[in-house]
């Protein structure tokens, strides 16, 4: 009798067990912890940025993560024009179609960043000083590259960061030359190459209220005008104790009123000092290095670590409550060690944006972050 009980009772630990394993953290099919991609598959995508290194997965261990954990990618640098068209009628398409052949190995998303931008641009573009020979460049660089990827890729951030803090128009070259409608016309040039990829406008801080009334604007004038554009991206360059999660919430909710996906598209967290007041992630802004900027250099204290992943748990928390507006968060980088915050606004910082840290290995945070959708469903 004895003997039996703990046959049954082994029995029962053993079936619990495998039907903990298949229905939770494992996943059947490969007997793999699930990754991120996995765990939000009904909600929205996950997606990083990946620099040139990682695009050639060069390191087995971060092109491991980046196939496990990431529905999405978005090229952090090579898409941009200053890389694929540095001259006249010169492209440089090779690891913008190394990119492309990734996500179609892999079959994740490709988004792509960026089409119309005043940052990165190529020598001869910025010494342009004349309307005609702008408008050539903007409509020669729009149909090239949206014809060549069309169907291939997602989606285009179709214009990066064309608005100022107040929601008026950035006074960019692209305003001073074509003036105001050139926002509409790039869509509208982008529509016609990219008629099977989505159409998105993508901002820092367009959260905040002057700003978002700035975007709501500029995106009824396209959408008046019968041009399509699809979705809004919020890039979410925020800092741990300064998210601004009701402007958040109202942003998804007032930019999906307008019939739009709403993407967070270069999610990170800094955790170091920031030189100003304000938050900004104007990639032209710099500030000098010093002691009092770089607090963490062998690591960072436990209570900023706890913070971290608290901001991230209701961050995703709140992402998740608008899963049905929301349709891809993607992390600005695969890991701490590539993050565009060690560099900016200071160089030579060392900062812990991420879910994964220098080692791209997991940290505590990702594993909040993991859980959550079967916490909250
Ligand atoms: C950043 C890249 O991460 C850096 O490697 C590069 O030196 C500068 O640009 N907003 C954007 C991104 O839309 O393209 C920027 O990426 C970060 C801010």
């Amino acid at each position: 009798m004895k003997y039996s009980n703990t046959i049954q009772f082994k029995m029962a630990i053993a079936i619990s067990i495998s039907f903990l394993l298949s229905n939770c953290t494992v996943s059947k099919r490969t007997n793999e912890p699930l990754g991120l991609k996995e765990s939000y598959k009904n909600s929205f995508l996950i997606g990083a940025a990946l620099n040139g290194a990682q695009i050639d997965e060069t390191d087995p261990i971060v092109a491991k993560t980046i196939t496990h954990e990431f529905s999405a990618i978005t090229p952090e640098n090579v898409m941009k024009a200053e890389i694929i068209h540095p001259g006249w009628d010169i492209y440089n398409f090779n690891y913008a179609d190394k990119l492309v052949a990734l996500g179609k190995k892999y079959q994740i998303a490709v988004n792509g960043h960026t089409l119309i931008w005043h940052s990165q641009l190529p020598e001869f573009a910025k010494r342009i000083n004349n309307s005609d020979s702008l408008r050539y460049y903007f409509e020669n660089h729009i149909k090239t590259l949206a014809s060549r990827y069309d169907g291939k890729i997602a989606s285009w951030d179709v214009v990066n960061e064309a608005l100022n803090e107040d929601g008026s128009l950035r006074n960019t070259i692209f305003l001073q030359k074509l003036g105001p409608n050139y926002i509409v016309e790039a869509f509208r040039l982008a529509q016609k190459a990219a008629p099977n990829t989505e159409l998105y406008y993508n901002d820092f801080n367009i959260e905040n209220p002057q700003k978002r009334a700035g975007a709501i604007d500029m995106i009824k004038k396209i959408q008046a005008a019968g041009v399509r554009i699809d979705g809004v991206g919020i890039q979410g360059h925020w800092q741990v104790n300064k998210v601004p999660f009701n402007n958040i919430e109202e942003s998804i909710i007032a930019f999906s009123k307008l019939g739009l996906k709403v993407m967070f598209t270069e999610l990170d967290i800094t955790v170091l000092p920031n030189p100003w007041d304000s938050n900004t992630a104007d990639v032209n802004m710099k500030a000098e290095n010093n002691a009092y900027f770089n607090p963490y250099t062998s690591g960072i204290p436990d209570s900023i670590q706890q913070i971290f992943t608290k901001t991230y748990i209701d961050l995703f928390a709140l992402f998740l409550k608008h899963k049905k507006e929301v349709t891809r968060v993607t992390f600005w980088g695969v890991n701490d060690h590539q993050s565009w915050l060690n560099d900016w606004p200071i160089k030579g910082r060392t900062n812990y944006p991420l879910l994964f840290d220098r080692n791209s290995k997991p940290k505590d945070t990702y594993y909040n972050i993991l859980d959550l959708p079967k916490q909250i469903q």
